[in-house]
């Protein structure tokens, strides 16, 4: 079947999390960029897209990298390892920026737009710095969702990950010095020839199980 003759159920059927990747074959540039601006175009709440997405070509890197995942070897056979972060100082200067923008791009007048950043800048200053790392976190499996459906539709083989050791991939990227930490890891790539998952069976609970199609009784 050609990609462009596959639905959507085709598209996440095919797609599997990916445990070793064809580590001589690099994804076209084309298909890199497609990942970026879907990471981009990924709906944020409020807007303020709270994160970061690192992109690595970089086979010693990786490897280094596959050390900290628990030695995972899709990180070090992956062409590309993308490193979704979050953004750490969310604070009345990251939310006045997101608004400027409004007015840049859609010439939303001040009256408008005031009240509304008057909130968020309120609404922020009350969360604690563990609730706004919560929520920026939440952003960005948003993100991960949409890249993973983009994936399977392009018929990008990809993995992700949350078992990493954090404090030492932040250390080892210098993420700090770049104000992120990193939140979630996605190797993406080719499908290794031998990597048995390929041909696992999905294990999802029934349709029926899953999905309440509610009535009012
Ligand atoms: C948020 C998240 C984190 C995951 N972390 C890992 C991981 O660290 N290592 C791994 O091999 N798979 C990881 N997985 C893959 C899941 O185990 C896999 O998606 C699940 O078993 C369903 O299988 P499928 O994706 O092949 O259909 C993760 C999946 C998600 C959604």
């Amino acid at each position: 079947m050609k990609l462009n003759d596959m639905n959507s159920i085709e598209a996440l059927n095919w797609r599997y999390a990916t445990k070793k990747f064809d580590a001589e074959t690099l994804l076209p540039e084309s298909k890199i960029d497609t990942l970026k601006h879907a990471f981009r175009l990924t709906a944020t709440s409020y807007g303020l897209q709270p994160m970061k997405l690192l992109v690595i070509q970089d086979k010693n890197a990786q490897q280094k990298i596959q050390t900290l995942c628990m030695n995972q070897q899709q990180i070090g056979t992956a062409s590309h390892l993308l490193i979704l972060c979050t953004v750490q100082n969310i604070n009345e200067d990251f939310i006045e920026k997101y608004f400027t923008k409004v007015k840049q791009i859609r010439n939303t007048p001040d009256k408008i737009i005031q009240p509304f950043q008057d909130f968020l800048t309120e609404d922020f200053k009350e969360k604690t710095k563990q609730e706004i790392e919560t929520w920026a976190v939440n952003q960005v499996y948003l993100a991960m969702g949409n890249l993973l459906t983009v994936c399977a539709q392009e018929k990008i083989d990809a993995c992700p990950m949350e078992g990493f050791q954090q404090l030492e991939i932040n250390r080892f990227l210098e993420l700090e010095k770049l104000g992120l930490s990193a939140a979630l890891l996605l190797p993406v790539g080719i499908r290794a020839a031998d990597d048995i998952f390929a041909d696992f069976k999905k294990v999802r609970k029934p349709l029926e199980e899953i999905v309440i199609d509610w009535k009012n009784q």
